[in-house]
């Protein structure tokens, strides 16, 4: 007979849309303990759209004092006019709606999951099982290393549908170009040296585009879509389903819902490096994602890091005396996740 006490099965994630196929009730440990409150009020204000040709243009003031507004509210912005056709995004939503569509089998071949059980960063599959307390969260991904090019796994890349990884590739193109601009603008915004940002990020910096994939769940009033954090890396771009919402975020102690939106803006969010080099006068919104009971929803996030051994630390002096403790980015790693599954904050850790 085997020893329940070496069963190590709670370590493996399962995929999530082969429950929802089968179950009336999601398993026990997809549900909320502490009666956390699912239900987002309502958005009081609209999130700001910042049009970013003209943020990036010679007549720039107005967008850059709505930015700054933005980022005091809300800690994140919409960007409209940001040069990505929308017949790309349209392809890229497509894509992904189509590499999740394949049965479960076929996605598995690029399992983030070595042997059936180790875990990476890249693949398709669900974050690691740390604690058995651990609450999961009710979707599937895809997480791939999109930049530097020289990193690129391809094993992992879908070739279903056969237009998958040119895609992926023109749009990693174009998103990069928006990042540059954002970077710029934001680097203006603090009077610094406009490239001050953007030289933070080697050619070795890491880029990861994260497709998820957020199955209907009978207990939507329960359940979780993707549990409550702050994004590590400087910058998230987010392109949200148009039609089904699901984002929250968290604001003086209440979710606010993020509306969907119809007109191919953008959403960007900081992360907690961009905090700390910014020392805290950026800060990372804390977000999280709800499912519901009708239908999948689907958002693609593209996550700008930095080098993994750089030392993450204010940019400038100009922006005052440390406020964390410098880390390297590889480390941020390793924190975020000890802290993430006892239920920490890794900022709290980092401030001094
Ligand atoms: C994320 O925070 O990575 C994704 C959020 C979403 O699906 O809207
Ligand atoms: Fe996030």
């Amino acid at each position: 007979p085997r020893n329940p006490m070496a069963d190590e099965s709670w370590r493996l994630p399962n995929i999530v849309q082969e429950l929802a196929a089968g179950v009336q009730e999601p398993p026990s440990r997809y549900l909320l303990r502490d009666h956390d409150q699912i239900a987002g009020a309502e958005i009081p204000e609209p999130i700001p759209t910042i049009d970013l040709g003209r943020l990036s243009g010679s007549n720039g003031a107005d967008e850059a004092t709505k930015l700054r507004s933005a980022l005091q509210n809300w800690g994140l912005f919409l960007v409209s006019n940001h040069g990505v056709e929308t017949s790309l995004i349209d392809a890229v939503t497509e894509a992904a709606r189509e590499f999740f569509r394949q049965p479960v089998e076929e996605k598995k071949k690029h399992s983030n999951l070595i042997d059936g059980k180790h875990f990476q960063i890249e693949g398709y599959g669900n974050d690691p099982v740390q604690t058995k307390d651990q609450v999961l969260d009710w979707s599937d991904r895809l997480h791939l290393k999109v930049e530097p090019e020289s990193e690129r796994n391809l094993a992992f890349w879908p070739t279903h549908p056969k237009s998958f990884r040119n895609i992926l590739h023109e749009y990693t193109l174009k998103i990069r170009t928006v990042k540059i601009n954002i970077l710029l603008a934001l680097a203006k915004l603090l009077e610094l040296d406009e490239d001050c940002l953007i030289n933070q990020f080697s050619d070795k910096a890491l880029t990861t585009a994260r497709f998820n994939y957020y199955s209907p769940c009978p207990r939507p009033d329960l359940v979780l879509g993707l549990k409550p954090h702050s994004d590590l890396c400087a910058l998230t771009v987010l392109l949200m389903d148009k039609d089904v919402g699901g984002l929250q975020i968290l604001r003086d102690g209440t979710w606010y819902s993020v509306p969907t939106v119809r007109d191919y803006s953008l959403l960007i969010n900081f992360g907690l490096t961009l905090e700390i080099m910014t020392n805290g006068i950026f800060r990372a919104p804390v977000h999280r994602a709800v499912t519901n009971a009708e239908k999948e929803r689907i958002s693609v996030a593209m996550f700008y890091a930095v080098d993994a051994e750089k030392v993450i630390k204010p940019v400038a002096d100009v922006l005052g005396l440390a406020r964390y403790r410098t880390i390297k980015g590889k480390d941020l790693l390793v924190e975020h996740y000890e802290h993430f599954s006892r239920g920490a904050k890794v900022v709290d850790s980092l401030k001094i």
